[in-house]
């Protein structure tokens, strides 16, 4: 067997003079995400030398005010980073204020990175991040298009990338015609779309321990697995989100996008080789496996839920019915996972925040045990913990000493905490994204072909949530039933 060569993400990051674009950059993303990210790699001196960040939004704000906000905005830790770097960090910054629907501002915008650029005396990478809600895309997508600021200065200096994040569109038709439009403006590598779950290292750790460990994975099939269990539990409600989530709900929030990339991850087959194309492309073959729910089937394979005092949410429309929990039976229809239930189970204000996938491997005792421990079958069950506390667990069953034959489970554990070189190692997932972005390796980034086949499978059941019952749940509820 070959083993995997490393993930082309070990390329270096580019050296040559960057600057990254934040469109929208006084907004909740930008400030919680990726301007701390940015930083982090400032700090570990992971940008390049000569690199900008030009914000881009509608306010109106003096150098001082926006060095504020900024600062504000990456609520450091004291201690977190150096106060010297902090200042460096926003000696690299810049507001042009404009319109998203202006064509002036984007001329504007186009000045003033000519501007960083002449004084640079060199023609500079650009990267176009959009911090914004979806509604605004095609518009921005246009005028960056227009203005003429996605055209690298020739072809061999200043590539332009943009970035783009989930929800990709609303159902398979907005998300064809975003795609449509993303290819009549970009071509396929200029394009980044962010499903930064991807970038979990947690996650990009289920393929190296399904590929490199031959014991897991010739047993990685419907003959010895008998269900998987996906769930992504959130403490936090809405958090000020409400307008944008109450459009939205649950299953577009996260089943489209973060839980089936883990999904993909767990059901995929192995690469050809671990470089990017042939990563992505079994991501997206084992999606286009996903069984559509009929809609005759819908009740029995989807429960929607809604936690007491969502209704009272800024930002969230009288009597809304928007999900803020589901749980779907999910079933991949190829030769290996045929009939094995994935379960997709995630919602906000529960109990605690945890992402974790149970694999349940299928009993073989029988014949064995005389008879079965008092807590019934004990199945051996493969947890792989995303987050918090990272790391795997297998439970699997030993014999209780004595005189008996009695069977009772223990677990074999690992942690990244435990190992000391692993605990400070895990990069954040929009530092990894970020750095994968400039050194322009688009593995860790969902392909069009993701896209259109979660879009799919999810569309059929957004289209009819309306005819199941919304479970209310009490916020902090252990489950939903
Ligand atoms: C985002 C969703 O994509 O992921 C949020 O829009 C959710 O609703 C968030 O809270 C969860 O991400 P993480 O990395 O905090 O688990």
């Amino acid at each position: 067997m070959t083993e995997p060569t490393a993930f082309k993400s070990t390329d270096p990051i580019t050296t040559h003079p960057t600057i990254f674009v934040i469109l929208g950059i006084t907004g909740d993303l930008a400030g919680r995400k990726l301007l701390p990210a940015l930083l982090e790699l400032f700090s570990k001196n992971l940008l390049p030398q000569r690199f900008a960040i030009v914000g881009f939004s509608r306010r109106t704000f003096s150098r001082e005010e926006f060095r504020e906000l900024i600062r504000e905005h990456l609520n450091v830790r004291p201690g977190q980073f150096r106060e010297e770097d902090i200042k460096h960090f926003l000696d690299h910054m810049t507001y042009e204020q404009g319109l998203f629907n202006d064509p002036v501002s984007y001329n504007r915008l186009a000045e003033r990175l000519q501007t960083i650029d002449d004084r640079w005396g060199q023609c500079s990478n650009k990267i176009f991040h959009l911090s914004v809600p979806p509604n605004l895309y095609e518009g921005i997508l246009t005028h960056l298009a227009n203005s003429k600021l996605t055209l690298p200065c020739d072809d061999m200096t200043g590539w332009t990338r943009v970035l783009i994040e989930k929800p990709f569109g609303n159902d398979i038709n907005t998300a064809r015609s975003l795609d449509r439009m993303l290819g009549k403006l970009f071509k396929e590598k200029q394009i980044f779309r962010i499903d930064h779950y991807l970038a979990k290292e947690a996650l990009q750790n289920i393929l190296a321990f399904r590929f490199t460990n031959p014991i897991f994975e010739s047993i990685w099939s419907r003959q010895h697995i008998d269900k998987v269990h996906i769930k992504l539990f959130e403490k936090g409600d809405l958090a000020d989100r409400g307008a944008f989530y109450d459009d939205i709900g649950a299953v577009r929030d996260m089943g489209q996008n973060h839980m089936l990339a883990m999904l993909a991850l767990i059901a995929m087959n192995k690469p050809t080789s671990f470089v990017t194309e042939a990563i992505r492309s079994e991501r997206a073959n084992i999606l286009k496996y996903l069984k559509v729910i009929p809609r005759k089937l819908l009740k029995t394979s989807v429960v929607r839920g809604q936690y007491t005092g969502y209704l009272r949410e800024r930002g969230v429309k009288p009597g809304s019915n928007t999900e803020t929990y589901f749980r779907i039976r999910a079933e991949v229809g190829n030769a290996r996972w045929k009939g094995v239930p994935f379960y997709l189970e995630s919602g906000k204000a529960l109990a605690e925040s945890k992402t974790e996938i149970d694999v349940y491997f299928k009993e073989s005792s029988k014949g064995i045990l005389r008879r079965k421990s008092a807590s019934g079958d004990i199945p051996n069950i493969l947890t792989f913990r995303i987050q918090p506390d990272e790391g795997i667990k297998l439970k699997f069953n030993v014999k209780t000493p004595g005189y008996g034959f009695d069977v009772e489970p223990k677990t074999l554990r690992f942690k990244y905490s435990d190992v000391s070189s692993f605990k400070d190692a895990i990069p954040n997932d929009y530092e990894r994204l970020i750095r994968d972005a400039f050194s322009g390796d688009q593995t860790l980034f969902a392909s069009t072909d993701e896209i259109i086949a979660s879009w799919k499978f999810i569309t059929p059941i957004i289209e009819n949530l309306n005819i199941l019952p919304l479970k209310l749940y009490e916020k902090g509820a252990t489950e939903v039933e």
